[in-house]
């Protein structure tokens, strides 16, 4: 699919997200966009590319919620011919045969075959499997009285109960989490380990088809919406790391919100009733996928009084359209009990049935486990040292050190 689009000039006015001056953006860097573009912003990638960035609660909802006007092949985008061949964004963008990148029936039939398989997974057996997967964790580092809680668990926890799920071998599963942080990382690893995971995925179905047993790729298989295998191998990889990253971030994020902020303290001091709201205050402010491209104009068209072409690119602001005054008043609070964020996307595209019931019973376990084992932890650094990654996509702290009494982890 090409798309012959006379490109104007980018905007005026239109702000930098790469760069010097946006790397050391001060705090209200965000509120000023808003305050002075309105909830579609234009704004240049790295190499000044043009896009369009989708701030606004009713603007996101609108592009995600349709699909004919604002569609996900990447290849209808009109400035390929900007992008230099070594593009730092092109991971994102990069056209690839997959469920996320599929359009109408074909995207369909995928997305609901991928529902189908989550779905017959018991709800019960996987809490289970990630307590077992919780305690073993926890069990390395009780005895040693601290540890960062980003690298020893919560990075490490969903790839585990994912791979499962799936089917994939125990032996396999460090490989499979350092090719997948390398893919994210999008640096000179990024291309070679994604060769790799994809021949871990081939040889996985391969398996599978041989031996099938009851677990997601083998539901998978049985489905009709696949006769390629390579459709299978792109939608494996999909599910595994779109799932187990974010959900990763996630379970950090939230033990950080309860150790830092007192209105969740009471829940380390045994009480678990507050891990659900944690889990999803944590949705509204420090939602995992903050921003991702995208969507892609079909024809073109108006949005919030701004004029899209066919082919422009739409940034989708998840983390931004929840920050809405339109919808979140400045006090906050407005996220204990109110579900209505952006955080699992919307639409057609949005993160499939069950995926976020299933991601949640994945984090709230793990939270749930971790405050069971350690009840007296505390942040073993002031809460302004914790460091969050410099990116623009996800939001993850560099590490959360924690202290505790070795004694209080006897190991169950
Ligand atoms: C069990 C864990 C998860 C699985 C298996 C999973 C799987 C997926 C898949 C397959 C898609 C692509 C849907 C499509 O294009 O048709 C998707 C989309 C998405 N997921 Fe998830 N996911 C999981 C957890 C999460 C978590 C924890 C978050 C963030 C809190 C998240 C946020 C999103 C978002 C924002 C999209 C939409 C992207 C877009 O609209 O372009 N997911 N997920």
């Amino acid at each position: 699919m090409t798309h012959e689009t006379a490109r104007p000039p980018a905007e005026e006015g239109a702000v930098r997200l790469y760069g010097e001056e946006f790397d050391q953006r001060s705090k209200d860097f965000f509120e000023r966009m808003r305050r002075e573009h309105g909830p579609v912003v234009p704004v240049l990638l790295e190499g000044d590319i043009p896009a369009w960035y989708v701030i606004g609660y009713r603007e996101v909802n609108h592009v995600t919620g349709n699909p004919a006007l604002f569609a996900r092949d990447t290849r209808r985008w009109n400035a390929w011919d900007l992008v230099p061949e070594n593009w730092s964004l092109l991971p994102f963008v990069g056209w690839n045969p997959s469920v996320l990148l599929a359009e109408g029936e074909e995207h369909q039939r995928r997305s609901a075959a991928i529902s189908d398989a989550l779905d017959a997974v018991d709800r019960t057996e996987l809490g289970d499997s990630c307590e077992r997967t919780a305690d073993a964790l926890i069990d390395e580092f009780a005895g040693d009285g601290e540890a960062d809680l980003i690298s020893r668990f919560a990075d490490r926890l969903p790839p585990l109960v994912m791979a499962r799920l799936f089917g994939v071998p125990d032996a396999e599963v460090p490989d499979m989490i350092r090719d997948i942080q390398y893919v994210a990382g999008s640096d000179e690893n990024a291309v070679p380990a994604h060769q790799r995971l994809q021949e871990m995925m081939r040889a996985l179905a391969a398996s599978r088809r041989a031996r099938p047993g009851p677990d997601v790729t083998s539901r998978l298989l049985e489905h009709s919406a696949y006769d390629a295998t390579d459709d299978l191998v792109n939608d494996l990889l999909i599910m595994l790391s779109a799932g187990h990253l974010p959900t990763g971030h996630w379970i950090g994020n939230t033990l950080r919100l309860m150790l830092v902020d007192e209105r969740f303290a009471v829940t380390l001091q045994g009480g678990r009733g507050s891990v659900a709201q944690a889990l999803n205050q944590v949705l509204w402010e420090d939602t995992p996928s903050q921003n991702n491209i995208g969507r892609f104009a079909v024809h073109a068209c108006e949005l919030a009084g701004r004029r899209i072409r066919p082919g422009d690119m739409l940034i989708l602001g998840w983390a931004a359209a929840n920050a809405d005054p339109q919808v979140q008043p400045p006090a906050h609070g407005v996220g204990v009990g109110n579900r209505a964020h952006l955080s699992f996307g919307h639409g057609d595209h949005g993160c499939p049935f069950p995926a976020p019931e299933l991601a949640e019973v994945i984090a709230r376990t793990a939270v749930e486990v971790l405050l069971d084992r350690l009840p007296d932890m505390e942040l073993a650094v002031e809460a302004d040292e914790l460091l969050w990654l410099p990116s623009f996509w996800v939001r993850r702290l560099a590490s959360l050190p924690v202290r505790f009494s070795p004694a209080a982890a006897p190991g169950r």
